[in-house]
């Protein structure tokens, strides 16, 4: 039975997203191309999601149904990539919509992004190139089949039946990414493993693991996947063995325990937290080419861990071993080493600022130089121990010292 989206097409698009697919719709019949929407938006639609990213996909080239489009004044061409034979197209103002053409792609080396063999292949041909039966549907939008789902590999039937199946047994070793993504799926829809994939999973994770891979995919799925926030992503990270992609341990922390702590103090990057539970091997670390800030995580995390903690004898000790940490750190810190002192510096510590500064020092009648560091760094002594408080204990505890 040939199920129709239309419904859902006209529920689930805005107005001006759909009055552009009906321009592509007439412009395809026009110029004699088949169109489709294709991949996440398909899947999207049919679970009433919200749409991000609509992608259509061309039966040929892609970018010269974009020029016949374009020439007749209905979009403008802003993007185009000729090796790919994609195309980022203007309709109106600001509805932009992605067109690829349809294309097989081989992997010259396992885990390594994937090279075209073939553009302008059949529809068939292009979705079994894709990761799951879930992303690998198509809805028709040429006239006389518009709104037709076209389904070649039984997405739809694994969609209803929340059943996450990749679409080949080689699917895991050309891209271990996808073993994120199918996390990211399950999580988001509320799938279930199938069991060969789930046997294919273990077998990758188990005994075809090699570090020779392209970690920037993975850098990219695991930073979606984690920035989900989810406490069941992390517990179903760990549960599924997924760690040892990353040649890592199982580290003995909750995703609720995580969750909790990045919902109350808000870092700037909470699937760094997430990741940083895990991640440990330098080779790896180096791998994923983190950003400076990112890196400083890593390192700063590290210098904790192996921070000497008897030295941590009173709360100045503690703002000293913490303060130039970045907050992630200090969070992953918390998370695995269980003690209190990260918390201590974090909720009561790191607020704690000398008001005086060095310009009120010297009016004071301290001599420029060392003597005012050394100085402010009393007085931060005395607030952190809550011997002083405020301004006015500040100015007479420097008085008192100057006598
Ligand atoms: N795809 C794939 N293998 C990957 C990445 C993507 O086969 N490693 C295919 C999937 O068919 C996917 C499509 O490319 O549907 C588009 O990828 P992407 O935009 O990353 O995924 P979406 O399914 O749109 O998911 P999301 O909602 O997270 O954007």
């Amino acid at each position: 039975m040939v199920i129709n989206l239309t419904d859902k097409i006209q529920t689930g698009l805005k107005r001006e997203v759909r009055i552009a697919l009906e321009a592509c719709s007439k412009a395809a019949d026009l110029f004699g191309f088949k169109i489709y929407l294709v991949g996440g938006i398909v899947r999207d639609l049919f679970l009433e999601k919200e749409i991000f990213d609509v992608d259509v996909i061309i039966e040929g080239n892609a970018i010269d149904f974009c020029h016949k489009m374009a020439d007749k004044k209905l979009c403008k061409i802003i993007q185009v990539q000729e090796e790919l034979k994609t195309a980022k197209v203007l309709f109106g103002e600001k509805i932009e919509i992605d067109f690829a053409s349809t294309r097989q792609e081989f992997y010259p080396r396992r885990g390594h992004l994937p090279v075209v063999a073939r553009i302008g292949c059949t529809l068939e041909e292009d979705v079994y190139r894709r990761d799951f039966t879930i992303n690998s549907l198509a809805v028709a939008l040429n006239k006389e089949n518009y709104g037709n789902v076209i389904d070649y590999t039984g997405g739809l039937a694994d969609l209803k039946n929340k059943v996450l199946k990749i679409l080949h047994d080689n699917s895991f070793n050309e891209d271990p990414s996808r073993i994120i993504r199918g996390l990211k799926f399950a999580c988001r829809f509320n799938l279930h493993r199938d069991e060969h994939t789930k046997e294919l999973q273990e077998k990758y994770q188990n005994t075809q693991l090699h570090k020779d891979i392209s970690w920037s995919r993975m850098k990219s799925e695991i930073k979606q996947t984690f920035s989900l926030n989810s406490a069941r992503v992390f517990d179903m990270f760990l549960a599924n063995g997924v760690e040892k992609l990353f040649y890592a341990e199982k580290p003995d922390v909750k995703g609720l325990e995580i969750k909790t702590l990045v919902d109350k103090h808000q870092p700037d990057y909470p699937w760094l937290v997430y990741l940083g539970c895990v991640l440990k091997d330098p080779e790896i670390i180096e791998a994923f080419c983190f950003t400076r800030q990112e890196q400083k995580i890593f390192d700063d995390r590290d210098a904790l861990l192996n921070g000497n903690l008897s030295m941590l004898n009173s709360n100045y000790d503690i703002y000293k071993f913490f303060q130039k940490k970045s907050f992630e750190a200090i969070l992953i810190y918390y998370l695995l080493s269980k003690r209190k002192e990260p918390l201590i510096y974090i909720e009561k510590l790191s607020q704690i600022r000398v008001e005086l500064t060095g310009n009120d020092l010297k009016e004071m009648g301290i001599p420029e130089g060392r003597e005012i560091g050394m100085m402010l760094d009393e007085i931060l002594k005395k607030k952190l121990s809550g011997s002083i408080v405020n301004r006015d204990d500040e100015i007479n505890f420097v008085k008192n010292q100057t006598k």
